[in-house]
């Protein structure tokens, strides 16, 4: 019988490659440099079923292009690459990888905001730069505590929850606004709900989990910078557009707020001579909040089975649009 074609836009971990071989027929595209969107529509152009990256852009045109498609794999949580709503109406499967990234993330989000409350890698450089000549000073080297401080959560999704867990273990207040209020939640960590603009004035950290949407875009600008604490910290590890970048950098400049932990941009990759990255008070990480080898090796693992699932006229463990499921009776 044939067996469907399977493309796979990046390298992934092997086993989750041995898994879809089972199934499918395969192809992997080798180079660390990812596909322009003209390389993705011709490789994809005779793909069943395609397993792909949060930077692969899936649009009108690609799916235009890819006319045999019939499941859609992302290795993400994030979905702001893929037209969901056309891949829907042409009866495409879509998968993601949500949970398993969550606590792997969360530590990050978590390693980002002890980084820019303590001055972690300012002081590092200082070290290695030669600078540290008087052993100890009381005055030297002041950052934010963190501890029984309180932390804001915009957006209490899998990945929110598990920062506002590990603020708990450093004893701090969570506070969190969310499009649905999660009252479970709130009865079984002690987390309060409050309005978007009250999270940002009172947070003394505020840590954004939102995915990236129309609605989402420019979500913190000048307006919600100015209203947040002086002394307060911003960690964005959800998607560079979220923050508007150059009100940002003015709040960081002009003193609104006191740092940032950053770990997602727009654009991706950030230029090096961006001005944002000249400032000490900014902690910034190359969009790695799943990369732990457990998590990402676990997000490979789902993506294939939710691939092979859907090739197999079976539902996904994890599907974005499982409305279609009725249409093509699985
Ligand atoms: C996600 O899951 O959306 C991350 O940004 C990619 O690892």
């Amino acid at each position: 019988m044939h067996k469907p074609r399977v493309y796979v836009t990046r390298q992934i971990f092997p086993d989750a490659l041995d898994l879809i071989e089972k199934t499918a027929e395969l192809e992997v595209w080798v180079d660390d440099e990812p596909p322009t969107p003209e390389q993705l529509r011709e490789v994809l152009a005779d793909a069943d079923g395609a397993l792909i990256n949060v930077m692969d852009r899936i649009d009108t045109a690609l799916l235009d292009a890819a006319p045999p498609l019939r499941v859609l794999s992302q290795v993400a949580v994030g979905l702001d690459n893929i037209d969901i709503p056309d891949a829907t109406k042409r009866g495409i499967l879509v998968g993601y990888t949500p949970g398993v990234l969550a606590k792997a993330t969360a530590d990050l989000a978590f390693a980002l905001l002890l980084a820019a409350a303590r001055r972690v890698v300012e002081s590092d450089k200082w070290v290695r730069g030669g600078n540290w000549k008087i052993a100890h000073h009381p005055m030297f080297w002041l950052g934010a505590e963190v501890n029984g401080s309180t932390l804001g959560i915009i957006g209490m999704g899998g990945i929110g929850l598990e920062t506002a867990k590990r603020g708990l273990g450093f004893d701090m207040k969570v506070i969190y606004h969310s499009r649905t209020r999660k009252p479970d939640l709130e009865a079984e960590y002690g987390f309060e709900y409050a309005e978007m603009d009250q999270v940002i004035a009172n947070s003394d950290f505020l840590s954004l989990h939102v995915p990236l949407t129309p609605e989402t875009h420019h979500y913190i600008g000048e307006k919600q910078l100015k209203m947040m604490k002086k002394s307060a910290i911003l960690v964005n590890l959800s998607r560079g557009p979220v923050v508007d970048t150059k009100a940002l950098y003015k709040a960081l400049t002009k003193g609104w707020i006191a740092g940032a932990g950053l770990d997602v941009f727009d654009p991706e990759p950030i230029p090096a001579d961006h001005p944002i990255l000249s400032l000490d008070n900014v902690v910034v990480l190359p969009h790695i909040g799943s990369a732990s080898n457990r998590s990402r090796r676990e997000m490979c693992l789902l993506a294939a089975r939710n691939l092979v699932a859907g090739l197999n006229g079976e539902r996904l463990e994890q599907c974005v649009n499982p409305e279609l499921y009725e249409t093509l009776g699985i």
